[in-house]
């Protein structure tokens, strides 16, 4: 299907361009200023069971905090990303941290082809809304191909509640928010995440995972807008 012309080109960017090595530094400088990297990474690693013999694939890597957390802890971790210059910085970071078991390739959630054993876990956050939503469900049955029976995937996410009413009311207080803790230049690629990139509807998204296949655990609400789905590959075949 990869060589159709009608394919989407995940290869090019959307929204922020992360092949910009000072919107690399930015986005490193402010995630480590708003989020709590060190308890998100628990919780995956909580959440996907992570044992020392386990095979972990992230998409999305960006800056490697993920893969550099979880590389001490399991025997291998797949590192993609679609922008060579996020992969350069994540290897730099792993290497200045002494961590060896991480292999980076430049491929997205619709170019990668795992062609090694089948995965114990599949780690995503904040990546799969740079697809469009047909998009989105083929790279969620394409993880659920990479998965062992048993294999769990962890999707974080920027995703809509469409239990509200007034989503003017909804977004601006979103917005308001990230001025208070970041700086206006966030608000400014928050709004523009809104109106430019794919962000789906929570039962869109929690259709897409289930007729992919998997079953869903758990869904928390961590944030404004941020959903994680912790999900199983179950033994039945792809709906
Ligand atoms: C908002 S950053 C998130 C980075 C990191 N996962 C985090 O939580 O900070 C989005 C990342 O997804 C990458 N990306 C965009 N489209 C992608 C695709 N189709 N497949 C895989 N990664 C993609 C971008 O290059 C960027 O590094």
């Amino acid at each position: 299907m990869l060589n159709q012309p009608w394919v989407y080109n995940e290869m090019r960017q959307i929204g922020t361009d992360y092949f910009s090595i000072d919107e690399v530094r930015e986005y490193d400088r402010r995630m480590q200023k708003i989020r709590d990297v060190k308890k998100e990474i628990e919780h995956i690693l909580n959440a996907i069971n992570t044992g020392p013999g386990h095979t972990v694939l992230e998409f999305g890597t960006g800056t490697g905090e993920f893969a550099i957390a979880a590389a001490g802890k399991c025997k291998k971790i797949y590192a993609l990303d679609i922008s060579a210059v996020m992969l350069d910085y994540a290897r730099q970071k792993a290497e200045s941290r002494g961590q060896g078991n991480i292999t980076y390739h430049q491929a997205g959630f619709l170019t990668y082809e795992h062609r090694d054993e089948p995965l114990d876990a599949v780690v995503t956050q904040l990546a799969l809304h740079h697809l469009p939503d047909f998009w989105k469900f083929t790279a969620l049955r394409n993880i659920y191909g990479m998965l062992k029976t048993g294999g769990k995937f962890y999707l974080r996410d920027v995703v809509f509640s469409s239990a509200v009413e007034n989503y003017e009311e909804y977004f601006t207080s979103w917005i308001d928010g990230i001025k208070k803790m970041a700086d206006e230049g966030f608000a400014a690629n928050v709004e523009r995440h809104i109106r430019d990139e794919y962000s789906t509807l929570d039962w869109v998204m929690e259709g897409m995972l289930t007729r992919a296949g998997f079953v869903i655990e758990n869904i928390y609400q961590m944030e404004n807008c941020i959903n994680v789905y912790v999900c199983v590959k179950g033994s039945g075949a792809a709906k």
